[in-house]
């Protein structure tokens, strides 16, 4: 069975999950999922990056220990995962002590083979970014901008990784697409950086005595190192890699290399398009062991500010300091997980920005699932039950307008096959939607309820209702990666849930047999009212 390796960035615990670390898994979640449907064997790693200076500032602002701090964060993303029904395979906490030896493992043996040495430097240093700044940092005036927080002169001793000598090999890699970076758009971003990979190397360590929160050298006792050889490893060590005798990690021969490495633009240049391709490399990796990079876009604040006189809505950033961080788990209390899921991956195109908007979110969920779906579904079941006692009969009745529900089910679905497979989710869902409005127009056009008061009709009706149920159980089938809980409710009412096939090769018109009874309509997705329509 072919296997699908999934692997998103790991989040700072470093306060509350927005809604931009909540796309990023259910983005991921939605993938897995459809990868199982599809028939593959899929495993979904994701997890926390607890170390660096962020962490222990906090925690000393907070008078906290600082693994305390970690532990306490962490178990806000893992709570808000179950909540929002991310369901991934394998966790990983940077703490953890498999990774840390794996990360040991990696740097003695880097060490021995010479891509690895210790230097003095003198320079710029961001604190806030956790890294020295060279000229080109500078903006205009001369100046480091206030994106790097505040700069300090620096000198100190520190282990280097040979990043450049892996410079030409990866502008190779990205030219030639052996280095996958998707949406294509992407690339020339890449390449872009890749010139000034070639003129410096890689700092990867810091002294104790400054930042303690770190995985120690091996070899060097007073140094830790952080983020790359750090966080970075964290894709390969909880996937197995040089695990130890008896662990419970996973297989990493029968994982790697990612299939879909996930993570949000910011972190593409350089961390995960430069640094760890070229840390694979000098690890080793063959040029057909480069994962594949899947590089979501932002979801930004829309803000609507009065006094402005520019035309239209503006946007920006979500941050702490601005105060407009959207929680993912109190719109989950408010609107319902469905609602949240359906919306973050709705509502912005898989590698492009969004603005987060409440009124677009209602908006969706009434229009798309409450009225289109949800009507569909609750009327299908209701005729169901009042015209044929909630049995379906398959009565030999064929028309014109039938067909073309057959027809419109099955270019819906080639539609959202496509589309998932090239990680459209925006498309995927309108293309269910486009069936689904079908469907309610079929009704309107061959409304059962008029046509059942002429008897010669009935096996008319039959079959009209035949087609909605059929359509009902096929929507339900598709939609399951995107929400599964509601997926699941629509097949129980339709009392499908044990004949609705596993994977998608199996989905074929026919799914309900004669005689099947449908069970009784109950709402799914209830329409979300705003106070003013109370
Ligand atoms: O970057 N919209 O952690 P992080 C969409 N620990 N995605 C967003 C976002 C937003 N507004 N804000 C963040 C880190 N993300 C490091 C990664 S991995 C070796 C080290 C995404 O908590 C971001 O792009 O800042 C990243 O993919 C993930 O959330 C974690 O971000
Ligand atoms: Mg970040």
């Amino acid at each position: 069975m072919p296997k699908f390796f999934i692997t998103t960035a790991i989040d700072y615990p470093n306060g509350i999950p927005h809604i931009g670390h909540a796309y990023e898994k259910v983005l991921a979640d939605v993938i897995a999922r459809y990868r199982r449907l599809c028939g593959d064997e899929v495993f979904f790693l994701t997890g926390v990056d607890q170390h660096g200076q962020k962490m222990l500032q906090t925690a000393e602002q907070e008078g906290v220990n600082v693994a305390t701090l970690a532990r306490r964060n962490t178990r806000k993303f893992l709570a808000l995962w179950e909540k929002l029904g991310v369901n991934f395979d394998g966790w990983a906490e940077t703490t953890d002590q498999d990774h840390k030896v794996c990360v040991q493992k990696i740097l003695t043996s880097l060490h021995q083979e010479g891509q690895l040495y210790k230097k003095a430097y003198k320079g710029f240093y961001s604190v806030r970014q956790e890294q020295y700044l060279t000229e080109k940092d500078r903006n205009e005036n001369g100046e480091f901008g206030a994106e790097w927080g505040k700069v300090i002169e620096l000198e100190e001793e520190n282990w280097y990784f040979k990043l450049s000598e892996h410079a030409d090999w990866l502008g190779k890699m990205v030219r030639s697409g052996k280095f996958a970076v998707l949406p294509e758009f992407r690339r020339s971003e890449v390449l872009n950086a890749i010139d000034r990979a070639g003129e410096t190397d890689l700092c990867i360590s810091r002294p104790k005595e400054r930042l303690h929160w770190g995985i120690e050298f091996p070899f060097d006792p007073d140094f830790v190192t952080y983020v790359w050889f750090d966080a970075l490893i964290n894709y390969i060590s909880f996937a197995g890699y040089l695990k130890e005798p008896g662990s419970d990690l996973p297989e990493f021969s029968q994982l790697w290399p990612a299939n879909a490495h996930v993570i949000g633009k910011d972190i593409l240049v350089p961390a995960h398009s430069i640094y760890w391709p070229c840390m694979l490399r000098a690890m080793g990796f063959s040029d057909e062991e480069m994962p594949t990079l899947l590089v979501h876009g932002w979801w930004n604040i829309k803000r609507t500010d009065e006094n402005s006189d520019q035309e239209g809505d503006i946007e920006e950033k979500m941050s702490k300091s601005l105060g407009n961080v959207v929680d993912p788990d109190q719109l989950a209390e408010r609107f319902g997980v469905d609602a949240v899921r359906y919306y973050l991956v709705r509502d912005i195109v898989t590698g492009k920005d969004s603005a987060f908007d409440m009124a677009r979110l209602i908006t969706l969920f009434n229009a798309e699932l409450a009225n289109d779906l949800g009507n569909l579904l609750n009327r299908s079941l209701n005729m169901t039950k009042r015209f044929l006692g909630g049995e379906l009969v398959i009565s030999g009745y064929d028309d014109e307008a039938c067909s073309g529900v057959r027809e419109s089910l099955s270019s819906s679905t080639d539609a959202f096959l496509s589309a998932m497979n090239n990680y459209d989710l925006p498309d995927a869902l309108k293309a269910l939607n486009a069936h689904v409005v079908h469907c309610n127009q079929f009704i309107e056009r061959n409304p059962p309820f008029e046509l059942r008061k002429d008897e010669a009709q009935a096996d008319r009706v039959a079959a009209i209702l035949f087609h909605l149920c059929e359509s009902c159980a096929h929507l339900a089938v598709l939609l399951s990666p995107f929400l599964p809980s509601a997926a699941e409710k629509i097949l129980h009412q339709l009392r499908a849930k044990e004949i609705a096939p596993s994977t998608i090769d199996s989905l074929q018109w026919g799914l309900l047999p004669p005689g099947h009874l449908t069970g009784k309509p109950k709402p799914v997705f209830p329409r979300i009212l705003l106070d003013e329509d109370e």
